[in-house]
């Protein structure tokens, strides 16, 4: 019993650790150690390196270490018949819900423009915006989006919501395609992106839907980089309908160090850190589902391949 672990952030021995004190009984390696490649049918991956899937001729199941799955949908190398699971776990999910409230109320109460203000030793009182005051859009109501909604409600924010399929909860008004988005914006001071990347929500952070939200609002982007056009973005600033923006997700990442959004006053970048795969948190359904996969049972978290997400 082998898996390759793939992945190149520096990670691979922390997890290969964390997998193989679970399952001492399956061989852990990291595809880049010595392993006979052309018998591994069963993959954990992170961002892989582009074209490494040719050296697996008998992959069948590739498990995501995370809860997007937009890098092994584009690679077109994957057969379409290999099994694809995400990674669907409530510590990740309330890692998202803090890291979303903690830049909504940077943004509410100043805290970015003091911060610059205070490196200039600027003394400048602003109006600040209240929990009351503030509804808060999330375009995305799978498993971070709905948790986030919970916690919001909570608080006491005031919260919409946009997916693909009707939902029904009691605590806010939620919206659905294509024909009720307008609505949903019209209705947001604070947009928060938590879709997947797919051919239909790639680039839809654009001019026109940022027109569709009121003026002043403020834009949250912690799914993809993908789903941003990024010069409507600062031109959308620049004029002043957008407020600003919290960004954890880029096309290039890291995000190359001329972009002119590192210097951009209005907007609050990090590093792809919103909400990270916890291994303690993550291993026990990553082996779940290489057993159910050695049995041939229903694996959980599957992806749709037709669906994109
Ligand atoms: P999920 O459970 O699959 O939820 C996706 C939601 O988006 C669903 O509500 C879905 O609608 C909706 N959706 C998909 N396509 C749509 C479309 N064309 N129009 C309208 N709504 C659409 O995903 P998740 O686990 O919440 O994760 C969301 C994303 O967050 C991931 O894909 C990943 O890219 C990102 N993420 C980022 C970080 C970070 O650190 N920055 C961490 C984790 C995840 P239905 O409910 O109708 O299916
Ligand atoms: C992180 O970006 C994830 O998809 O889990």
């Amino acid at each position: 019993m082998s898996v390759v672990i793939i992945r190149q952030d520096g990670k691979i021995e922390e997890w290969k650790l964390a997998l193989q004190l679970a399952a001492p009984e399956i061989n852990f390696y990291s595809y880049l150690e010595d392993h006979q490649k052309d018998r591994i049918e069963v993959a954990m991956v992170w961002k892989h390196p582009q074209g490494i899937f040719k050296e697996y001729p008998s992959m069948r199941y590739i498990a995501s270490f995370g809860a997007g799955v937009d890098f092994l949908l584009q690679d077109p190398e994957i057969p379409a018949d290999v099994k694809i699971t995400r990674v669907v776990d409530p510590v990740l999910a309330s890692d998202m819900s803090e890291y979303v409230i903690g830049a909504l109320f940077s943004f509410m109460k100043n805290l970015i423009h003091y911060r610059s203000d205070q490196i200039k030793a600027i003394w400048d009182p602003t109006p600040y915006i209240r929990i009351r005051d503030l509804t808060v859009g999330i375009m995305g109501m799978g498993a971070l989006g709905s948790c986030l909604a919970k916690d919001l409600y909570r608080i006491g924010f005031k919260v919409v919501g946009w997916s693909r399929s009707k939902k029904n909860i009691d605590f806010m008004e939620c919206f659905s395609g294509e024909k009720q988005r307008a609505e949903f914006l019209s209705k947001t001071n604070a947009l928060v992106c938590l879709l997947p990347l797919t051919p239909e929500t790639t680039n839809i952070l654009n001019k026109p839907l940022f027109g569709q939200l009121p003026p002043g609002a403020y834009v949250i982007n912690v799914a993809r980089g993908g789903h941003l056009v990024d010069e409507d973005l600062i031109d959308m600033i620049n004029r002043g309908h957008i407020s600003g923006a919290c960004l954890d997700v880029y096309h290039q990442e890291p995000l190359p160090k001329q972009h002119p959004f590192w210097a951009h006053p209005k907007i609050l970048m990090t590093p792809h850190v919103a909400s990270v795969s916890d291994a303690q948190a993550v291993v026990p359904q990553l082996l779940e589902n290489y057993f159910r996969f050695k049995k041939g049972e229903a694996l959980l978290n599957e992806v749709s391949t037709l669906r994109g997400y």
